[in-house]
């Protein structure tokens, strides 16, 4: 046979597969991973530190558990040149930003980058108002691979318009860009974000607490979630309510309250954005950010949000479906007493989902944080759900014998 075949067919399958690869709606299937510089570091931001994020997320284990975008946040940028171009701090940043990607790429990581809607970034710095285009070619041509846009100074602008131009900016850009909307849920990006963006905040910003409230508008884990409740039907692959940011690690709350953290997120379906110092990790911090029976059910294919099955005040079970006709289970006690759980699956008369049906079938109780079956549907889940706490599971159908 003619060698020069299978040599043409190989090129025609990586163009196909590489433009599919390309497409916008298909570069966030499911919720995005990484890590992002706000939450513990602010404005203090170097390549120095952004390397070594780099190294550590591979070092840690955190890439193989599914993190790769390192996103640097706001202050990188100085200035725009006579041209307009973008100009990243020259003493912090002085090898420039093409050669910080070459970096990050070389790792097995993505490179992501923040910017701002409006002419100044919440810190004051240069915003990409007026130059959308010209950002997006000069992020393409560094090699950024995730847009993180906020939406200070917004000087009156619609913010679905907003969005899209610059949206419209990546799209033209020839570079797969996630691109996420972080305009903190004033103009409900849920219901415009779809098509413009992959993932939109949902709320103001969050804090390293379990339930706390600024007068600014920061908020801690249980209000953000309780934000999310209604939003679940606008969630779906490749477009994600986003509810902030991580703080696991970052030492304001207890080890309870930072698996109720990560495992809400999971069952919210958000992305899972670490924020916390990768290279001063505490076995905890690694063990809650790298379970990985946790993180199976936040990336799970069907991309589908929890909702909230049941609301008994303080005492809250969320349901997810999965694919395969499984479903994650979370029970949330908000008291600072341990709920003492003894749960009759076959007393409850809703279904978590259309798929699942304990009253026709038998299921496994999977614990995701203990990680080993604890029992099955036809029992009682008798359990201790620590304060301020979950008890995640995963139900699984047991095959009828043949
Ligand atoms: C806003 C965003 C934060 C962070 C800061 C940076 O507050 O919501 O996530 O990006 O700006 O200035």
């Amino acid at each position: 046979m003619n060698a020069k075949y299978p040599l043409i067919f190989s090129f025609v399958l990586l163009l196909t597969t590489s433009s599919y690869a390309q497409k916008f709606e298909d570069l966030a299937r499911t919720p995005p991973m990484g890590w992002n510089s706000w939450n513990k570091f602010g404005c203090n931001v170097s390549e120095k530190l952004i390397k070594e994020m780099a190294d550590a997320m591979v070092e840690t284990g955190m890439l193989k558990a599914g993190y790769n975008y390192i996103v640097i946040d706001d202050c990188w940028q100085v200035a725009r040149d006579s041209l307009g171009n973008i100009l990243p701090d020259p003493e912090r940043f002085p090898s420039g930003m093409k050669a910080l990607a070459n970096y990050i790429h070389a790792k097995g990581l993505k490179f992501g980058i923040y910017s701002c809607a409006g002419s100044l970034t919440c810190q004051g710095r240069p915003g990409s108002r007026g130059y959308q285009f010209q950002d997006a070619r000069t992020y393409a041509a560094w090699g950024v691979d995730y847009l993180k846009y906020d939406w200070c100074s917004d000087e009156g602008q619609n913010p679905k318009a907003a969005y899209k131009t610059m949206s419209d900016a990546l799209k033209g850009c020839k570079r797969p860009i996630v691109f996420s909307i972080c305009e903190w849920g004033d103009g409900k990006p849920w219901e415009w974000g779809n098509g413009i963006g992959h993932l939109w905040r949902t709320t103001a910003d969050i804090r390293d607490c379990y339930q706390c409230t600024f007068d600014w508008g920061g908020l801690g884990v249980v209000d953000i979630i309780d934000k999310q409740a209604e939003l679940q039907k606008f969630a779906g692959p490749g477009h994600w309510n986003d509810p902030d940011m991580l703080e696991v690690g970052n030492g304001g709350m207890t080890e309870d309250e930072y698996k109720t953290h990560f495992s809400m997120w999971s069952m919210l379906a958000a992305p899972l954005m670490a924020g916390n110092d990768l290279r001063k990790m505490d076995k905890s911090t690694k063990e809650i950010l790298t379970n990985s029976d946790v993180i199976a059910v936040n990336q799970d294919s069907l991309g589908q949000q929890a909702t909230k099955f049941m609301d008994m005040g303080e005492y809250e079970i969320w349901a997810k479906p999965l694919s395969n006709k499984e479903v994650a289970v979370c029970f949330m006690n908000r008291t600072n007493q341990v709920w003492k759980l003894d749960y009759s699956w076959q007393k409850q008369t809703m279904y978590f989902a259309t798929e699942v049906n304990v009253h026709k079938k038998v299921y496994t109780v999977y614990d995701l944080w203990e990680h080993k079956t604890i029992g099955k549907t036809k029992e009682k889940l008798v359990k201790e759900v620590p304060a301020h706490g979950v008890v995640m599971v995963r139900l699984s159908q047991i095959k009828p014998a043949q």
